[in-house]
């Protein structure tokens, strides 16, 4: 869970008697477990889930839920910040929650592959909403927004039913398609029992895609956004993978690939 600012307005929720034992809380910014029981006993299980949603908590167990909290801060940044010399962001779920200490206790079944698919589809609705807002002007935004398109529609056929039918031309229509599509992808893989044949699928699909980065017709900065969403997908797949072993040889392999893509400007097939 997150804290937020103290919220304001209970009395219109809850009366003024209920809104005055909220407010009891003494120190809003870090509302216990205890607390929150305490809510719970009074208002119920939806009543505490109300209380705690409008102080700005969210249920990072749940993975969409986890996974939206973290992406309005880490992918988008708007492009006049970006012209005017903020660093890109780019959005990777289960890296960050590893790098970021986590203050939650995973769930029993935690996969680190499906919290990496369920961050990719975020990042593309979200780099999606943008395209929608801020048009397809922007050539780096438009490769950004095309190489996570292509990764999600690279995995999501063989992890789930679903898959993207939108075609890769940077424009208001595609965008908007891709949006409701890679929601609803986030939505139903964050909800999905994920095995570890799962990540192994996904691996291979993204290994085999090699031939991908020979079309010549392709821009170089194309090739680019597609490498370093890759470089990120193989790394947190194989660490999902390789969990119980030790997985040197690979990591070096990794560390290499990812020295490329991260010299993105002179990026050389
Ligand atoms: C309200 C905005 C906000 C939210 C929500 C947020 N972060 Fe951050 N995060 C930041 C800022 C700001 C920094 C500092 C960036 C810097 O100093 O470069 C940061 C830094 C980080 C870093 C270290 C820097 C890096 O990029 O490696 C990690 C990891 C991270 N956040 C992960 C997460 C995770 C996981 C979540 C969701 C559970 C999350 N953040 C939610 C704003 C946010």
């Amino acid at each position: 869970m997150l804290p937020g600012p103290r919220p304001r307005g209970y009395e219109d929720l809850f009366g003024a008697q209920l809104a005055l034992e909220i407010y009891r809380f003494d120190d809003w910014q870090t509302l216990q477990l205890r607390q929150i029981r305490t809510i719970e006993q009074r208002l119920g299980a939806a009543g505490a889930y109300l209380v705690t949603a409008l102080a700005g908590m969210r249920d990072l167990k749940n993975l969409y839920e986890r996974a939206n909290t973290c992406v309005a801060c880490h992918q988008t940044v708007e492009l006049p910040l970006l012209k005017a010399g903020h660093p890109e962001l780019i959005f990777e779920l289960d890296g960050q929650t590893v790098s970021q200490p986590r203050h939650w206790r995973e769930a029993t079944n935690f996969s680190g592959g499906q919290a990496w698919f369920v961050g990719q589809a975020v990042a593309l609705r979200e780099l999606s909403w943008q395209l929608t807002r801020e048009g397809a002007s922007d050539p780096k935004l438009n490769a950004r927004w095309q190489a996570a398109l292509w990764l999600v529609q690279k995995v999501a056929p063989t992890v789930s039913s679903s898959a993207v039918r939108v075609t890769s031309e940077a424009n208001a229509e595609n965008a908007a398609a891709a949006l409701k599509t890679a929601d609803q992808i986030a939505r139903q893989a964050a909800q999905m029992c994920w095995t570890t044949d799962l990540s192994k699928k996904a691996l291979e699909a993204l290994a085999s895609s090699g031939p991908d980065f020979r079309q010549r017709e392709l821009a170089n900065e194309l090739q680019a956004r597609r490498a370093e969403r890759l470089v990120l997908a193989l790394d947190r797949l194989n660490n999902d993978l390789q969990r119980n072993r030790s997985g040197e040889e690979s990591d070096s392999e990794l560390n290499s690939l990812f020295k490329l893509a991260q010299s993105i400007p002179d990026f050389d097939r």
